[in-house]
């Protein structure tokens, strides 16, 4: 279990808090994005090259600036373009690129944010021009994540790797949203100033560790034009059934109907089957989830359990489930070619640590280079928050050309927070934001 009593308490007071705070607010309907004709795949996208762009539009830099820190944008576009599904199929999907002021044009971070649900319309290109919601589907975190990203001087981009179906969970439609969006974006430059060959790296915690994760398996394959120099993985979830059993019962337990519904989406046969497998009379709560963003998904699905969903306890056995299931485990693919860096609690209640170290260890003995860090005081949501600052520095020595060593390494740290020269990472404002984060509420909706 790895979960203690005092952090049980500590999550089920702040869920109260959040609750509150949201039975408080008028509760608001996320708007649709089908109601949005920007991802309307135009005609005959089919024959186009993935990672081809479709359509572009500029964001509202002020808009923006409410939720990201404003001296640091100076532009914002979005791109629709085509990718690929999990079953070889071309689909659209959509990425955000934020150009910073005094941008670096030879330098790109494709930062995957942890979507985490199944709507389409909890993509975050479509918050993110919105703005509606904006707090509860993207997390403050990882704004302010970005955000000391973009004050480098570092282009960023953030993708619906989930594909216009929003396949939450399926692992090859988020590697190939992830790669074709690094390929629309460096091919922008005619209007971004973006260097078709720019230095890339990649970044992602927890849901967008599994995007990143995938994408650096599948590059080898599916990409083999792109060069990453750098990429790093927190709370790397590698197993979904793993995780369905570990966040069953826990604060967690809606990426449980969540991941269930994102495999469905894109496997339709799965869908028939799930459907007859839910209770009649749980049917309704349990599509709930098909319309949440992840702060309402958590919410909503506190400490329950899929058991009383079903109407078999083995339902993840049958044949049909089984096969989906074993198709979603990393590592079972190619060895990722790029310089990787992972960082994982190892009392994480909500990402089994075992099966991350286990797929470090297969990587490593078929020639990857990992530097990997089990953070011994952490659990997931307080390493997401402590761990940032090692993977910031991590990809700002491999823009600065720092060697990095052959080979694997391993370390253990109590804390990534009091690693060296971690506190020193974020500027003034972000860390404070970030300190006032883990000193308030580590709920959802505070995140
Ligand atoms: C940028 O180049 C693409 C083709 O490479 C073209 O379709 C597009 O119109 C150009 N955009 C601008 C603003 O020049
Ligand atoms: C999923 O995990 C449960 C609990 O450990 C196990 O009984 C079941 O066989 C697993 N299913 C698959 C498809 O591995």
């Amino acid at each position: 279990m790895g979960y203690s009593i005092g952090r049980y308490i500590a999550v089920i007071l702040c869920l109260c808090l959040v609750m509150i705070s949201v039975v408080q607010a008028a509760p608001h309907k996320n708007s649709a994005i089908s109601e949005d004709s920007f991802y309307n795949p135009p005609a005959g996208f089919e024959k186009e090259a993935p990672g081809k762009i479709l359509r572009t539009r500029r964001l509202d830099k002020k808009s923006l600036s409410a939720f990201l820190l404003p001296q640091n944008i100076d532009n914002a576009y979005q791109f629709l373009y085509r990718t690929t599904d999990a079953l070889g199929k071309p689909i659209t999907t959509a990425t955000t690129l934020i150009v910073p002021h005094n941008a670096d044009p030879s330098k790109l971070v494709t930062y995957q944010v942890m979507m985490d649900s199944p709507s389409p319309s909890c993509a975050p290109s479509y918050v993110l021009k919105t703005g509606a919601g904006l707090k509860g589907v993207i997390t403050q975190a990882e704004l302010l994540f970005m955000d000391s990203l973009l004050e480098r001087g570092w282009y960023v981009n953030t993708a619906d790797y989930e594909g216009s179906n929003a396949a939450f969970t399926v692992g090859a439609m988020a590697g190939h949203g992830v790669l074709d969006a690094v390929r629309a974006v460096l091919s922008s430059g005619n209007q971004t100033k973006l260097k078709a060959d720019a230095d890339t790296q990649l970044w992602g915690y927890s849901g967008g560790a599994l995007a990143t994760g995938w994408a650096v398996q599948l590059q080898p394959s599916y990409a083999p034009e792109l060069k990453f120099i750098g990429a790093a993985l927190g709370g790397l979830p590698v197993d979904l059934n793993k995780t369905l059993n570990a966040v069953g019962g826990g604060p967690f337990a809606g990426l449980a109907p969540s991941g269930i519904i994102g495999l469905t989406n894109q496997y339709p046969e799965l869908a028939t089957y799930v459907d007859s497998i839910i209770k009649p009379e749980k049917k309704k709560a349990f599509y709930k989830a098909k319309d949440l963003c992840l702060t309402r998904l958590v919410l909503n699905y506190a400490f329950q359990n899929m058991d009383d969903y079903v109407t078999r306890p083995d339902y993840t056995n049958a044949p049909v489930a089984k096969k989906i299931l074993e198709a979603s485990v990393l590592g079972r693919g190619d060895t990722p070619k790029v310089p990787l860096f992972m960082y994982h609690a190892k009392h994480d209640e909500v990402v089994p640590y075992s099966p991350a170290a286990d797929v470090y260890k297969k990587w490593c003995k078929n020639g990857a280079t990992i530097e990997f860090v089990k953070d011994e005081a952490s659990e997931h949501i307080i390493l997401f928050i402590t761990g940032a600052a090692n993977a910031i520095m991590y990809l700002e020595d491999r823009f600065k050309g720092a060697a990095v060593h052959a080979g694997c390494s391993a370390r253990t740290t109590i804390t990534s927070l009091l690693d060296p020269g971690a506190l020193g990472v974020f500027g003034k404002a972000v860390l404070d934001a970030l300190l006032g984060l883990l000193g308030g509420p580590l709920g959802p909706g505070n995140l």
